[in-house]
C-alpha cells in the first residue's frame, strides 16, 4: 500500500505536486494519469525517497522508503529506463542490483527470463533498443520480488507486442496481490489496464475513483434519440446539452434515460430508438483535464 498524505513539492516558485492525498491500495492497478508535467513523476520520485518533498509524506506500507534496510525487495520501480551503465551487460546490471540488496542471484535470471531477456543477458546495455532497456528496467523492479511496484510511464518506446506483455505482467503483479501503480499520459491505455484512476493535473488531485465510476461522471454520457417528431422535445428540455446527430436523430447530455422516456410517452412522441450513448474514458479525460494542460493546445474534444 501506497499512502500519500498532502504531499506537496515546489521548484523554486513552481509548485510541481500541490497537496496530493490518496492511498493505492495492493491487488489492483492504479492508474496515474495526468497531461505531460502533471507531476507524476515528481510524485513517483518523491514515493521513492529520491526527491525529497517539500511537506506532506508519502509512505509505503507504513514506511517512508529511506526507512528500509533492503529497499528492492519492499518496492520495486521502473522510472527511467535509460538509467543504467551502457557498458555493463544487462545480466551484470542485474547482479549488482542484486547484491546491493541482499537478492539471491538466482533471481537475476528468473527476472531476465520473465521479462524475454534470457537471449541477450550477456549484452551490453548500452546496445539496447528503447523497448529492451524497459524490459531491463522492469526486470530490475521485479528482483527482488516486491510486494509494492511502480512503472513511470511503462509502454513508452514499446511496440504494440511490448505493450500487451506490459499490461498483462501488470494484471498477474495485482493478481497476487501486489500494489501496482502506473503513470501514464494515455488515457486510451489506462483504460484497458487500470482497475483504479488517480488523475493529476498541474500538480493537483483531479480524480481518485475506479474507472467506470470516472466514465460515468463525465457530462459527455448522453442518450440517443431517433424519432420522426424528435423536433417535438427540445422546447421541454431548456437544460439539456441538445445535438442532431441524424435527421431525425437527436443526442441528449444532461437529461436521465427514464426521464427522456416518460416525455416521449407524454408528448405521444414514437420512438424508434432510446439508447445511452457511454463517454469513453478520453472524453471523460478531456473534461477533467482540460483545465489543467499545462503547454500546448486544448483538447479535441473541445472541438466537438
Ligand atoms: N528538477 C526539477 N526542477 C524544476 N522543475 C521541475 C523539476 N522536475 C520537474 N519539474 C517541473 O514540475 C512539473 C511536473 O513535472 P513531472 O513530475 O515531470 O510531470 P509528469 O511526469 O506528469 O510529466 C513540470 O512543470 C516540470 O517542469
Ligand atoms: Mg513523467
Amino acid at each position: 500500500m501506497i499512502e500519500l498524505r498532502e504531499l506537496t513539492k515546489r521548484y523554486g516558485d513552481k509548485t510541481a505536486v500541490h497537496d496530493l492525498t490518496l492511498t493505492v491500495e495492493p491487488g489492483k492497478i492504479t492508474g496515474f494519469l495526468g497531461p505531460n508535467g502533471a507531476g507524476k513523476s515528481t510524485t513517483m520520485r518523491m514515493i521513492l525517497g529520491l526527491d525529497r518533498p517539500t511537506s506532506g509524506t508519502a509512505l509505503i506500507d507504513g514506511r517512508p522508503y529511506a526507512a528500509f534496510p533492503h529497499p528492492l525487495r519492499e518496492v520495486g520501480a521502473l522510472l527511467d529506463a535509460k538509467a543504467l551503465h551502457p557498458g555493463r551487460s544487462a545480466r551484470a546490471h542485474l547482479v549488482a542490483l542484486a547484491r546491493s540488496n541482499g537478492i539471491p542471484t538466482a533471481r537475476v535470471d528468473e527476472a531476465l527470463e520473465t521479462v524475454g531477456l534470457a537471449a541477450v543477458a550477456r549484452r551490453r546495455a548500452g546496445t539496447f533498443s528503447l523497448g529492451m532497456g524497459q524490459r531491463l528496467g522492469i526486470a530490475g523492479a521485479l528482483l527482488g520480488d516486491p510486494r509494492v511496484l511502480l512503472f513511470d510511464e511503462p509502454v513508452n518506446g514499446l511496440d504494440p507486442d511490448g505493450v500487451l506483455w506490459v499490461r498483462r505482467l501488470m494484471r498477474t503483479l495485482a493478481a497476487e496481490g501486489r500494489t501496482v501503480f502506473v503513470s501514464s499520459h494515455l488515457m486510451s491505455e489506462m483504460e484497458l489496464t487500470a482497475d483504479r484512476l488517480v488523475v493529476i493535473g498541474k500538480g493537483r488531485l483531479i480524480a481518485d475513483a475506479p474507472v467506470a465510476e470516472v466514465i460515468a461522471r463525465s457530462s459527455r454520457n448522453a442518450v440517443r434519440l431517433r424519432s420522426p417528431r424528435a423536433d417535438l422535445l427540445p422546447p421541454h428540455l431548456p437544460d439539456a446539452d441538445i445535438r442532431r446527430t441524424g435527421p431525425d436523430t437527436l443526442t441528449i447530455s444532461g437529461v436521465p434515460i427514464e426521464r427522456l422516456g416518460m416525455l416521449c410517452h407524454e408528448l405521444g412522441v414514437p420512438v424508434l430508438e432510446l439508447s445511452p450513448q457511454a463517454a469513453s474514458l478520453e472524453e471523460a479525460y478531456m473534461e477533467l483535464t482540460g483545465g489543467s494542460v499545462e503547454y500546448g493546445v486544448r483538447g479535441k474534444a473541445d472541438a466537438r
